[in-house]
């Protein structure tokens, strides 16, 4: 196996924690101890994330920053508690909503969305969060899978959601001006106006469900994911390790809560750490991005590599009007960070950026650059203290360094997931000889412990008895000045097996062409090898992609095949 060109490795923060150090000492058992229900027994994460801090001295001090670009807004940890415990109070009185019951949250990001998220898990209700650009098919699976009897949205938003054939859901909350009320209709604004804004929390016990994420696989339904609110002992301890969160700190999560990192590392982690977070509203642009990490003075920030390659395709120009000297800290998640981000991230933005790589299912971080390790670019990093990974075959059997197989980890961390909604058997078929939780993606572990992501373990390639990770043909694609995306694939051959077919973006101006064609290959087999380089090339004007920014290798595959691509909920516009 040929991989990735390796960068010099950029020296890691050593004034930090050691990672090692930590690693040899760390009991979960200890964080614990963090949080008052390691004494009382009653736990709330609603409590921990905010309440907690008016009794510890940060009560005047801000939670939220929130800027749409129309609505500026600030709240401290009091305003948090007093306006959750209204949202409370508003959906405990116009449902019979009991603990361990479904709410859905479905709307752009505004206060209210965080107002109601908190407020329904001071009730003990599981809180599902969608978002906002699903559409009516994909909101129906949803709720019918988890019988949800409650939904929050907005008039706008009203009309994807399929009521009359959702016979579990109750009540729709709306969030708007002027909503006429009906028996199934509540006005959420208005209840809010005249709500107490005191309210009794409903404890739970820390094995009790908290938030029900859907991931789609490639194959088969969408997903729910069921958290625990002892998940928050992982991202509480995580926020502090590998965010570096302290006290001082104003940050940015740029990923909605309709996906997990925008609930673990967008609401719990930052606010257990009583930090201040800042919320921006609104659609993507380099200049709002930029202005609001000048303006908010964002010292850590958290993003992933699609909107890292959109800034640095919108060039030094835009990047050079604004004033980021405040950062100190930048990550990414979700997909690989590909070396040539990370290039960019030294050079323009004067930062290291950090990759973290977990998932939906385990709820917190598994594999990331600690702030005081070397950074390889182009490997995820290592294992947080207190989780085990590791590389096994499909027998369970952990195999040597360098060799590819399936990325998994012993199971038992404490985020990880506790059931997969209504399907025990999707949940069991993760895991591999009672031990191990599987991954579905494929890597490799270098001679120092580094890992090195390939692929999702469906889409590697094998081409005449070689594999190949569809991520290192395509991140060398990505070096290629003319190309902005690139998808690769395996297609089915009668001599190899398969061979590598590469679906390539060209940047604005430029033209497909046999010479570039040509160019493209012979720059892939020079710069990783004759093996791995596309022997088919295909032109096309934007990728198929999900809403996260990963390509969805699986719809290009269906368009070479002929084959139905499948769940599409969640690919973009
Ligand atoms: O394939 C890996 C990829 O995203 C998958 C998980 O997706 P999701 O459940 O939506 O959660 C994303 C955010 C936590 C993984 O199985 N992935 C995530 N992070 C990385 C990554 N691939 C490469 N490098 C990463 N850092």
């Amino acid at each position: 196996m040929k991989m990735i060109e390796k960068l010099a490795v950029i020296p890691g923060d050593h004034r930090l924690a050691s990672y090692e150090e930590t690693a040899a000492t760390h009991d979960w058992k200890e964080t614990e101890k963090a949080f008052s229900w390691y004494e009382t027994g009653k736990v709330n994460m609603a409590y921990e994330a905010i309440d907690r801090h008016t009794e510890t001295g940060r009560k005047n001090k801000v939670a939220l920053y929130y800027n749409d670009g129309v609505r500026k807004e600030a709240y401290s940890f009091n305003e948090m508690k007093l306006l959750t415990n209204k949202a409370a109070n508003v959906l405990k009185d116009a449902t019979n909503l009991k603990k361990g019951d479904r709410l859905f949250i479905f709307m752009p990001r505004s206060p209210e969305l965080y107002f109601s998220l908190l407020g329904a898990l001071k009730m003990g209700v599981i809180v599902g969060p969608l978002f906002e650009a699903f559409m009516e098919g994909a909101v129906y699976d949803r709720l019918a899978d988890s019988e949800a009897s409650a939904i929050v949205t907005t008039p706008d938003l009203l009309s994807r959601v399929p009521v009359e054939k959702l016979p579990h859901l109750k009540t729709i909350f709306l969030v708007g001006e002027d909503i006429e009320e009906t028996e199934k209709v509540v006005d959420f604004n208005r209840r809010m106006a005249s709500a107490s804004n005191k309210f009794n929390i409903e404890w739970v016990d820390k094995e009790d469900g908290m938030v029900l994420h859907y991931t789609s696989g490639s194959t088969g339904a969408p997903k729910g994911v069921l958290h625990v609110h002892y998940a928050m002992v992982q991202q509480y301890q995580t926020t502090q390790w590998v965010l570096d969160l302290n006290d001082q700190d104003v940050y940015w999560c740029t990923a909605d809560p309709g996906w997990v990192t925008g609930t673990a590392y967008g609401v719990f982690g930052p606010w257990l750490n009583g930090a201040t977070s800042l919320i921006l509203g609104g659609r993507f642009s380099p200049q709002a991005w930029y202005r609001a990490i000048q303006d908010y003075g964002v010292t850590v920030w958290y993003s992933a590599p699609t909107a890292f390659r959109m800034l640095a395709g919108a060039g030094r120009g835009v990047l050079e009007q604004y004033d980021l000297s405040s950062l100190r800290h930048i990550l990414s998640v979700g997909e690989p960070l590909n070396p040539e981000v990370i290039r960019w991230g030294a050079d323009e933005l004067g930062h290291r950026i950090h990759d973290t790589w977990w998932m939906t299912e385990t709820g917190g971080h598994m594999i990331c650059n600690y702030p005081s390790m070397d950074i390889k670019p182009g490997s995820m990093g290592k294992p947080i203290p207190g989780v085990y990974a590791t590389i096994v075959d499909d027998d369970g059997q952990e195999v040597p360094p360098f060799t590819m197989g399936n990325l998994a980890i012993r199971k038992g961390w404490p985020s990880m997931m506790r059931k997969i909604w209504n399907n025990p058997e999707k949940y069991d078929s993760y895991f591999l000889k009672g031990e191990w939780y599987v991954s579905g993606d494929s890597a490799y572990k270098d001679e120092d412990g580094y890992f090195w992501f390939q692929g999702r373990v469906d889409d590697v390639i094998m081409t005449a008895g070689e594999r190949v990770g569809p991520f290192e043909v395509e991140s060398k694609l990505l070096e290629h000045p003319d190309i902005v995306e690139a998808g690769v694939i395996g297609k089915p051959d009668p001599v190899r097996g398969e061979i590598i077919k590469a679906f390539i973006a060209l940047r604005e101006g430029v033209n497909p062409s046999e010479e570039l064609e040509a160019d493209i290959k012979e720059f892939v087999k020079r710069g990783l090898s004759a093996h791995a380089a596309p022997r088919e090339i295909e032109f096309k004007d934007k990728l198929p992609k999900t809403r996260s920014g990963k390509i969805m290798r699986r719809v290009l595959k269906a368009w070479e095949l002929d084959l139905p691509a499948g769940d599409l909920s969640t690919m973009e516009d």
